[in-house]
């Protein structure tokens, strides 16, 4: 009796997740490595979900293996997945990076995962590249549109070979895509300190950048809370540097997007840090989480990457399934961690990645660690 009344009081006490771990290349397997640890360290700790994980062979392997990076159905096999966690792909040495590539840019846009997420936040302890800024100006949330713009693969080559070649790479702006993803932004603005800067290239770009800024005029009256600008992108490269306290909620373009969060990574303290997410906000798709950075050849296989961009983004990927409790306790541990000087040579330590994914789930778990 008394268990069926249990039963009935918490209906599911023990949810699954359907995780795909797609690990790639370079340092991707072995900063998901760190990640995974950390996930299941939390799985143990909450006690309320369980993540049932599926990992993927692909990448340069795969190809070396199969002479494909992924095979044909991985649209399929990926689909009846609640997230996707991708390391990092690209072998450039072997593999021309479009190839590689490919596949990932067709899970964003397959999925539909239209609101590319990027946090750029200088944590306490993390040395600034920028003299004289600090943790209260560098706080910022990118939000990329993931599913169209530069990125569709739309365009060809004419004339190959020849000296008459010519090469064609339509970028499409739709109103319903710019509008989705500004919704999206505004109220992640809501959220936080109701300011949003919109990137824009209007000047120049008459066509599709001119859409943009009257797409933004048309909604900033519905979001009146919400201070909102729009500022040419050049500009917004500059100020990234010169003033990043002027932002909050930034809306880009897909290379646009691409561009800035580079940069966002690297005034918050470098790409070892930066996490990101895939999000399609309607959940008709698996979303995917994965770090900005790539597979960095120049380190890989040394031990030396930092885990911290995998590990938050691992957090993102539990915010989305809804597990709040146990991603806030991920990031409580990568701040501590970061506070207490444990680095990486990315920052200027000497941690391994072992090393430093140890000294997070030490925080964790409530254990000591070494430094
Ligand atoms: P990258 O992000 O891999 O590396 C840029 C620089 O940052 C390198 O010096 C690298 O050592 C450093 N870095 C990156 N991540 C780090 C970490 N976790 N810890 C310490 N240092 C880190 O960019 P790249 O060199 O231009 O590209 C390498 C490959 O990755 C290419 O094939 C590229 O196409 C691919 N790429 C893939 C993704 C992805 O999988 N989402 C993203 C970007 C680039
Ligand atoms: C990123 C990467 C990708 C992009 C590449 C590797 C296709 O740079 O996720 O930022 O341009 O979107
Ligand atoms: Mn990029």
């Amino acid at each position: 009796m008394l268990r069926i009344f249990s039963l009935f009081s918490n209906p599911d006490p023990m949810k699954t997740h359907r995780i795909a771990l797609y690990p790639g290349d370079g340092i991707g397997p072995e900063v998901i490595a760190e990640a995974l640890g950390v996930l299941e360290s939390v799985q143990q700790i909450d006690e309320t979900f369980r993540l049932e994980t599926t990992t993927l062979p692909w990448g340069a392997d795969y190809w070396r293996e199969t002479g494909h990076v992924v095979p044909d159905d991985f649209l399929d096999i990926l689909r009846p997945m609640d997230a996707i966690l991708l390391g990092a792909v690209g072998w450039p040495a072997e593999i021309p990076d479009h190839i590689t590539l490919a596949p990932l840019v067709k899970i964003r846009q397959t999925f539909d995962q239209y609101a590319c997420v990027r946090p750029a936040k200088l944590l306490p302890g993390v040395p600034s590249v920028l003299a004289g800024k600090g943790p209260a100006d560098i706080d910022l949330v990118v939000i990329r549109e993931n599913s169209e713009g530069e990125y569709v693969n739309v365009g060809g080559r004419f004339r190959t070979g020849t000296d008459d070649e010519v090469a064609v790479q339509t970028a499409l702006h739709t109103r319903r895509g710019i509008t989705r993803v500004l919704r999206y932004g505004f109220e992640m603005a809501r959220r936080r300190r109701q300011h949003l800067t919109m990137i824009t290239k209007s000047n120049a770009l008459r066509f599709a950048y001119v859409l943009w800024d009257e797409v933004l005029e048309e909604l900033a009256p519905q979001y009146a809370d919400v201070e909102s600008r729009r500022l040419h992108c050049d500009a917004a490269a500059m100020d990234l540097v010169r003033r990043p306290e002027m932002f909050d909620v930034v809306v880009a373009s897909n290379l646009f997007g691409d561009l800035l969060t580079d940069l966002a990574g690297v005034i918050s303290g470098g790409l070892g840090l930066a996490p990101s997410t895939n999000t399609n906000p309607e959940r008709a798709f698996p979303s995917m989480f994965e770090p900005v950075h790539g597979s960095a050849p120049d380190i890989a296989g040394r031990g030396i990457a930092n885990p911290v961009a995998m590990i938050l983004s691992a957090a993102m990927m539990l915010d989305h399934l809804e597990q709040s409790a146990a991603a806030q306790r991920i990031r409580a541990a990568v701040e501590q961690t970061l506070a207490d000087g444990c680095h990486t040579p990315d920052l200027g330590g000497k941690l391994s990645t072992r090393a430093m994914g140890d000294a997070v789930l030490a925080r964790i778990q409530g254990r000591p660690a070494a430094r």
